[in-house]
């Protein structure tokens, strides 16, 4: 398979979706790209490119398969724990209601499990969260808010009872979870970003991110926050030289703002 070929699927898959491959790892993403042509019968980027245009369900697939939506309530517990004990408490020491996002949030577990967090903490009043994708089929998933065991295994029983219905094999999560988060579409490479942030949770969407978008994200990212804000990413995505982009480590996996 061409480079060459590989670059102008690039070209036209930004042209008609505004979503630029370019910035994710290229050899993870052709793997994946590949493997999806290959099963559906295609033997080129340009052959799928021509059949994506025509047929809607196939083009549907191919973001499918370039977002991966995995996620799940809870996802490292142990990460969960220390936002729980070491951060919020200094979040809240001076201010009364938090702003939080959930930037690249797939099918909703992380902005509701940050809601049931804060939730022992502060009214659902004065608890604002932001969640984002980029993928609106993840998001519609988010909205309705039902989910499977399997996204629940890190669930405490005593959170399992206090915040989701069950109905049969599915869990519903409660409507005061449900409205403590404003779920919208958005582009971390391409759409701009709102600012007045205390937190930004941002967990496994980077690793699949070329080093320079990563660059401008971290730094968009510290933009977004308050002053003492803090970004909390995922497990592999440490920030090398968290100072250029005026953050500095105050956990693993957490960079708080520094008072510019
Ligand atoms: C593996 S999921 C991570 C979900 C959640 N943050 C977690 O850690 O469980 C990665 C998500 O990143 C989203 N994503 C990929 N590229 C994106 C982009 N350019 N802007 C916003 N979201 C993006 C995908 O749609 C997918 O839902």
């Amino acid at each position: 398979m061409a480079d060459q070929e590989y670059l102008q699927f690039i070209e036209k898959v930004k042209r008609k979706t505004g979503i630029d491959l370019s910035q994710y790892k290229e050899t993870q993403m052709k793997r994946r790209l590949v493997s999806l042509y290959e099963k559906k019968g295609f033997k080129s980027f340009q052959e799928f490119f021509l059949a994506m245009e025509r047929d809607e369900d196939l083009f549907r697939q191919f973001l499918d398969r370039m977002t991966i939506n995995v996620s799940e309530f809870f996802r490292n517990i142990q990460r969960w724990k220390v936002l729980e004990e070491s951060i919020l408490p200094g979040l809240m020491e001076k201010k009364k209601s938090l702003k939080i996002w959930s930037a690249a949030c797939s099918t909703g577990e992380e902005p509701y499990t940050i809601a049931i967090i804060v939730s022992k903490y502060l009214p659902f009043s004065n608890v604002h969260i932001l969640a984002t994708d980029i993928d609106e089929n993840a998001l519609q998933i988010a909205k309705a808010g039902v989910y499977s065991e399997r996204s629940l295994q890190e669930v405490p029983l005593d959170i399992k009872k206090s915040f989701f219905h069950k109905h049969g094999e599915q869990y519903m999560v409660k409507d005061e979870i449900k409205r403590a988060v404003t779920f919208k579409k958005h582009n971390l490479l391409a759409d701009t970003y709102e600012t007045g942030f205390d937190l930004i949770v941002c967990r496994n969407v980077l690793i699949y991110f070329t080093e320079a978008a990563k660059k401008e994200i971290y730094q968009k990212f510290s933009k977004s926050l308050n002053d003492h804000g803090v970004l909390f990413v995922g497990s592999t995505e440490q920030i090398f030289n968290p100072e250029h982009y005026q953050l500095r480590p105050i956990e693993t996996f957490f960079y708080q703002k520094i008072h510019s």
